[in-house]
């Protein structure tokens, strides 16, 4: 396997997510092997295979990369990547079961896992029956690639020094996802005005797992301490929360065939964003009591988003959050200007930052 020996350029990060699939691919090959010896069913590795392979940014591994990198780690070894793949397959964990809590139907531009797993089966089910069967394999595909996430970590040889000082990121990185993601599901459906608690929603449900903890993690691989961690953070956190914000916006203004996830799951579901919350601050009473009406709406149709989404343009909340991810990206561009970390890490994270907010998939 090649070791780039920095992070300077799209490039060098196209190789690191090149070998981090070739991992997984090679991981979960290994997976079916031991399943077909054993007579499972080998739809459990192929789904999960599938899955990693449509897509996805990949940008967890490429910030472990580059968190090892800002602490002068040397070359990219196969160690790190090792982790770089652990850290992708938690993230697969944590969308499987999110798709399944937000009742989605499409990620990454094909049939979410559970919608998958619910066609295969539904043969000799009647549709209920096979769409229940299809939450619970998913659950179980889902428990295992966050199983198969440790595998890869505690088979990726560390030594006991780097696993020693990695373990308790991996573990509160754990904690924090699972409780963004409880207070996401709880304050769903509120019609809340509270932007703070939205604000906490985008640190914990995403920026701590996609970008702050990936970070950490490479750099405690290569011995960082405390003050190199916090240094991070100060660019990691605003960056996550930029990144979750514009999350916020596609989810109601986005183009499916580009970001891959349906137009009105956030809408339907009455996620509790920045957006939302913003919107419902500013609303006049007319517009307030549609949107209340809209939001959360499990049957909500075409047109009664575009009216919603009218509401939220007009309220003046899309241009807030656009300033917000604005604001966001700049601090944190400066805050990366006084981490001291090498000029070509600062370069390769700077490059991320864009990818993280200015997109559209
Ligand atoms: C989607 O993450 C879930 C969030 C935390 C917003 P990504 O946008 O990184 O998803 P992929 O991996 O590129 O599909
Ligand atoms: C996903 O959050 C966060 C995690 C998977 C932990 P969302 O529910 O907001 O993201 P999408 O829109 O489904 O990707
Ligand atoms: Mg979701
Ligand atoms: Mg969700």
């Amino acid at each position: 396997m090649s070791t780039p020996s920095t992070l300077a350029g799209p490039g060098t990060l196209a190789a690191v997510a090149e070998q981090t699939e070739g991992i997984l691919a090679e991981f979960l090959t290994r997976k079916a092997a031991s399943a077909a010896a054993h007579r499972m069913p080998d739809e459990v590795t192929t789904v999960l295979r599938d899955f990693l392979a449509a897509g996805g940014k990949r940008l967890r591994p490429l910030l472990c990369a580059a968190g090892w990198h800002a602490a002068s780690g040397h070359g990219t070894p196969d160690s790190v990547l090792r982790v770089a793949a652990s850290l992708e397959m938690f993230h697969a964990f944590a969308l499987i079961h999110d798709d399944i809590m937000d009742h989605s139907d499409t990620r990454r531009g094909k049939p979410t896992i559970h919608h998958a797993l619910a066609a295969r089966h539904r043969d000799r089910r009647t549709a209920a029956a096979a769409d229940q069967l299809g939450a619970s394999a998913a659950i179980l595909i889902g428990d295992l690639a966050l199983t198969w996430a440790d595998e890869l970590l505690h088979t990726a040889g560390l030594s006991r020094r780097q696993l020693t000082a990695v373990l308790p990121l991996v573990d509160v990185m754990r904690t924090e996802v699972m409780y963004g993601q409880y207070l996401d599901l709880t304050s769903a459906g509120t019609s809340s005005t509270n932007l703070p608690l939205a604000l906490a929603i985008c640190r914990y449900k995403t920026a701590k797992y996609t970008i702050e903890r990936p970070l950490h993690i490479g750099a405690t691989l290569a011995g960082a301490d405390e003050s190199l961690r916090a240094a991070l953070s100060d660019f990691a956190l605003l960056l996550g929360e930029a990144f979750q914000l514009r999350d916020d916006l596609l989810g109601v203004y986005g183009n499916p065939a580009l970001t891959g996830k349906p137009a009105l799951d956030d809408l339907r579901e009455g996620k509790h964003t920045a957006l939302t919350a913003l919107a419902l601050q500013r609303a006049n009473p007319t517009q307030a009591d549609q949107l209340r009406r809209f939001l959360g709406c499990p049957q909500l149709t075409d047109d009664q988003a575009s009216v919603a989404r009218n509401i939220i343009t007009a309220t003046g909340a899309r241009d807030t959050v656009e300033r917000m991810i604005t604001d966001r990206c700049e601090q944190a561009e400066h805050a990366l200007t006084h981490a001291p970390i090498p000029p070509d890490t600062a370069a390769a994270l700077s490059h991320l930052a864009h990818v993280a907010t200015r997109r559209t998939t």
